[in-house]
């Protein structure tokens, strides 16, 4: 058994060529989704196993360089390649989720239930949740967040991350400090998906998702212990609200 570079949550360990976390309330909702997208012939995923003697799900490994506990992104997450790639698996996602619905009475960690027109995503693909294989965006795991959402704020939510489009002070932590480049990638993003919005709805959508989660992280995390709680004290709701100012003035 090896415990695996990163996470902020439950983390991960590799045993035999599996992945295996700890099962939570909404796990068995994920796995749900997860094999709908095996069903359906989705690559950009882990396959659930199944759950072993310890009680933790098995998952299938996704091969690749993974950010791991590295403080700033690495190169291969910071190309303009892989930034069409991750809009491709966007695309390619919402495709397959579309006709996903989830099971009667599904939990979900986010607390959004689905409605009909709602798709389930990921809500937390992030680069610290991505395998890069020779080139390749191999997927994404961790699907703990996975919840109901839009296409349009699942859009949104997609390139605020891999933009990013977090404030400045988080971008010059993460080691990225071409702010000049973020309109261009932010283009480049949108066409490799197909989108054909506005820019400026997509700004908007990410400011409101920016709200809820600091008033979200604000509200859980007051209880003082968790990742929330955690959350709160590194600044992350603070660091939020910063970013919706700084995307007022953001070119569109
Ligand atoms: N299915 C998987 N394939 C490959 N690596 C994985 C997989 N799941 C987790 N990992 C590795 O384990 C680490 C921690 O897992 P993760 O699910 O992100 O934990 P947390 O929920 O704590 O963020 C990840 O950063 C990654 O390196
Ligand atoms: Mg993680």
């Amino acid at each position: 058994m090896t415990r695996l570079c990163g996470g902020n949550d439950g983390g991960a360990v590799r045993v035999k060529g599996t992945v295996r976390r700890p099962v939570r309330e909404w796990t068995a909702s994920v796995h749900a989704l997860l094999r709908h997208l095996e069903r359906m012939g989705f690559p950009g995923a882990p396959c659930v196993l199944g759950v072993d003697e310890l009680g933790r799900e098995i998952l299938t490994y996704l091969e690749g360089e993974t950010m791991g506990d590295a403080p700033v992104w690495p190169p291969w997450s910071r190309t303009e390649e892989t930034l069409v790639q991750v809009a491709e698996w966007t695309r390619a996602y919402h495709e397959t989720v579309a006709s996903f619905v989830p099971p009667p009475g599904a939990r979900w960690r986010t607390g959004a239930s689905w409605t009909p027109g709602a798709v389930v995503v990921h809500n937390d693909a992030t680069p610290w949740n991505a395998a890069w294989h020779r080139g390749r965006l191999t997927g994404f795991f961790d699907w703990d967040f996975a919840g109901p959402a839009t296409v349009d704020s699942d859009v949104a939510w997609m390139a605020h991350a891999w933009v990013p489009l977090h404030s400045r002070r988080v971008t010059e932590t993460e080691g990225l400090c071409d702010f000049d480049a973020r309109p261009a990638r932010l283009r480049l993003f949108l066409d490799a998906y197909g989108w054909r919005g506005s820019t400026d709805s997509v700004i908007k959508e990410i400011q409101a998702r920016m709200r809820v989660r600091a008033a979200q992280i604000r509200r859980l995390g007051a209880s003082g212990e968790g990742l929330y709680a955690r959350l709160l004290r590194g600044g992350v709701a603070d660091d939020l609200d910063q970013a919706i100012h700084e995307l007022h003035d953001f070119p569109r």
